[in-house]
Order: C-alpha cells, then sequence, then structure tokens
C-alpha cells in the first residue's frame, strides 16, 4: 500500500469547548500512538516493506474554517481515546478495537460519491469538492448504539438536507439510500460474511432533510479518523448509532423502502426506523437503560429517552405511528 496523498492540509490547531482535563489525556494518547507509529513505520522501511499512514498520523491533520455552535454544549463530551478506539466499523473486524487497529489501510482519497436513482440527473463528486460546496459546522450529539452503551461525540460536518437538495431529487424520491465502500483489499472484514456487503441503510426523505441530520466529515477538531467512517459518514442523533453509515461512497434516491444490511441479517431484531425508544426492547436485551462508555466502573447507568433527548425535534415525525411495529 503505498503512502497516502493527502489532499486536505496540516493546519494551526483549533481550539474547541472542551475541559482541558479531557483534552490531557487525548494530547497524551495521541503522542504514544504517533510513538509507536513511527517505530512502526520506521521498521517497515527499514525491512523494505511498504507501509501505510495509520491512525495517529491522520489524527493531527486538523479541520479548520468551520463554525461552533452552541448545539450540545451542556454535554460532557466522550474522550478521543474512546470515540477512536470502541468503535463498530465491521468492515474492519467485529471486536471493538479492531476498527482503530485495522483501518489504517483504508483509502480515503481520491474518494468519490456517486449520487443516483430518482434525481433529475444521475451525478458524481469528489469530497474535497463536497466540503467546498457547504460550510461546515461543529455540533456535540449523543450516540445510542443498540448495544445499550452511549457517547457525546463533537462532529463536524454538514446538515444532509443541503446534499439533499444539491441533488435534486424528483417527486418520486420517498426514500435515500446510503452505502459504504466494500473493497476487500482495503477492508479485512469484509472476506467474513457478517453481514451482506456493502452496508448499506436509508431514511425516509423528511427524516433525510431534518436539520439535526448531519454528513459528518470530522470530530474534535480534526478531519474523521478511518475507524469513524471517513472521509465521510452519516450521523442521526435521534436513532440508533448503527444508523449512522460510515465511508459512504454511493447515495441513491428511491420510491421504495430500502432494506439496510441489519434488516437483512436480523428482521425481527433490526427495522428500518431504529428510533431510540427505552419503550421496544431489543429481542435479546433491555433498551431502558444505558452506559457511559468512559464513565468509569461505578458510574450509574443513565436511563435512555425517548428519540435519544431529541424529541423535542423529531417526535412530529412519526406522529400517529405505532412505534412499536415501527421499530
Ligand atoms: N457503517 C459501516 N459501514 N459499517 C459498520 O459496521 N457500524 C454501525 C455504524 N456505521 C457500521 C457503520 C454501528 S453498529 C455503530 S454503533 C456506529 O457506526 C459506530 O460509530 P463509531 O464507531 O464512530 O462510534
Amino acid at each position: 500500500m503505498p503512502l497516502k496523498q493527502r489532499s486536505q492540509s496540516m493546519t494551526q490547531r483549533k481550539s474547541i469547548p472542551i475541559s482541558p482535563s479531557e483534552l490531557t489525556p487525548r494530547e497524551v494518547y495521541l503522542e504514544r500512538r504517533t510513538i509507536l507509529a513511527q517505530m512502526g513505520l520506521g521498521l517497515m522501511g527499514a525491512l523494505g516493506g511498504s507501509v501505510s499512514l495509520s491512525a495517529p498520523a491522520q489524527a493531527e491533520q486538523k479541520l479548520t474554517g468551520y463554525r461552533t455552535t452552541p448545539f450540545g454544549h451542556d454535554e460532557k463530551v466522550t474522550s478521543y481515546e474512546n470515540i477512536t478506539t470502541y468503535n463498530n466499523f465491521y468492515e474492519f473486524g467485529t471486536d471493538k478495537e479492531d476498527p482503530s487497529n485495522n483501518a489504517g489501510t483504508l483509502r480515503t482519497r481520491p474518494w468519490t460519491i456517486t449520487f443516483e436513482g430518482a434525481i433529475k440527473r444521475p451525478r458524481q463528486i469528489g469530497v474535497d469538492d463536497l466540503l467546498h460546496l457547504f460550510p461546515l459546522e461543529e455540533r456535540i450529539y449523543r450516540m445510542r448504539c443498540v448495544e445499550a452503551w452511549s457517547m457525546v461525540i463533537p462532529w463536524i460536518g454538514f446538515p444532509l438536507q443541503k446534499l439533499v437538495q444539491w441533488a435534486e431529487p424528483t417527486a418520486r424520491a420517498k426514500y435515500v439510500e446510503f452505502i459504504s465502500l466494500a473493497d476487500p483489499t482495503e477492508m479485512p472484514g469484509i472476506r467474513r460474511a457478517v453481514l451482506d456487503w456493502p452496508y448499506n441503510e436509508g431514511l425516509r426523505m423528511d427524516e433525510a432533510q431534518h436539520p439535526l441530520t448531519l454528513m459528518a466529515v470530522g470530530l474534535y477538531g480534526e478531519i474523521l479518523p478511518h475507524q469513524n467512517g471517513a472521509p465521510i459518514r452519516l450521523v442521526v442523533p435521534w436513532k440508533y448509532g448503527f444508523k449512522g453509515i460510515k465511508s459512504i461512497v454511493k447515495i441513491r434516491f428511491t420510491e421504495a423502502m430500502p432494506i439496510s444490511s441489519w434488516m437483512k441479517a436480523n428482521a425481527s431484531e433490526y427495522g428500518f426506523y431504529s428510533n431510540v425508544n427505552p419503550s421496544v426492547d431489543h429481542p435479546r436485551w433491555s433498551q431502558a437503560t444505558e452506559r457511559r462508555i468512559g464513565g468509569g466502573l461505578f458510574e450509574a447507568r443513565r436511563k435512555t429517552l425517548p428519540f435519544n433527548g431529541y424529541a423535542e425535534e423529531v417526535a412530529h415525525l412519526y406522529s400517529g405511528m405505532d412505534l412499536k411495529k415501527y421499530f
């Protein structure tokens, strides 16, 4: 694997609103990872092998020019280490530490996103061109995983709504389907049929155009680490984390409801809507409470809130629907 070309410039650190106590462990962590990576690269070089940039090198790439918003500032953000080492990204393995250990092989440039289906004209756009089209902003969102744990993540991105408008869907478009990269040469987990690859997900058009729905390209003031879905992923804060599809290469507008990889894997456990709902248990465990990652052994479990606490903003999207049936 050749050393990756990086099109985003290394620029000055951008300060983001987190307390120094949260910054310190992250800096220590990055330093440790960088030293380890340098040792690794040096060793590979000495052996004459090919090298690839790993997570610590990407983590130094600052994002600049984004606007900070007051959104979520009352939350205590999860540490950078937890957000970037406790991941679900099955294309790189099914253990939580697999994505941070294995995703160094993902090539994030050049990266093209294809738009197709019920739109005026099919088109493609490079991810860097996309970044120039829409101003970036930081928003702190809670993320509730279906496995009953949660995090608070300072994302940087732009509303999906803007991208939908740009794509010019026709009146036939009722849903948006998202499709991840599935390249076995870069993603070792693809060789195992744990899911029907490529990973795909879907939203109703009104969900996709809700102002809270974000296309994220960064977190903690930096470009997205590979393990978090570089170079671009979806974030829908009122839905379980698995709706947040990573490393998106295709967006398709459809008349019919898309069937997601998780629905295909187990339709009785994973529905299309996947709204966070403490009163609808997963068939194998309760969804009533959650464990905040990084909270420590003795921190009490939290009550899970309907729509992950975003009910005021999104409950109207589902008025009149039986959310036990449409889970
Ligand atoms: N996207 C792809 N392509 N592959 C995956 O395995 N896992 C999902 C989601 N997006 C997944 C994915 C799940 S189950 C969760 S909880 C979130 O990503 C985790 O995001 P994070 O690792 O950035 O916290």
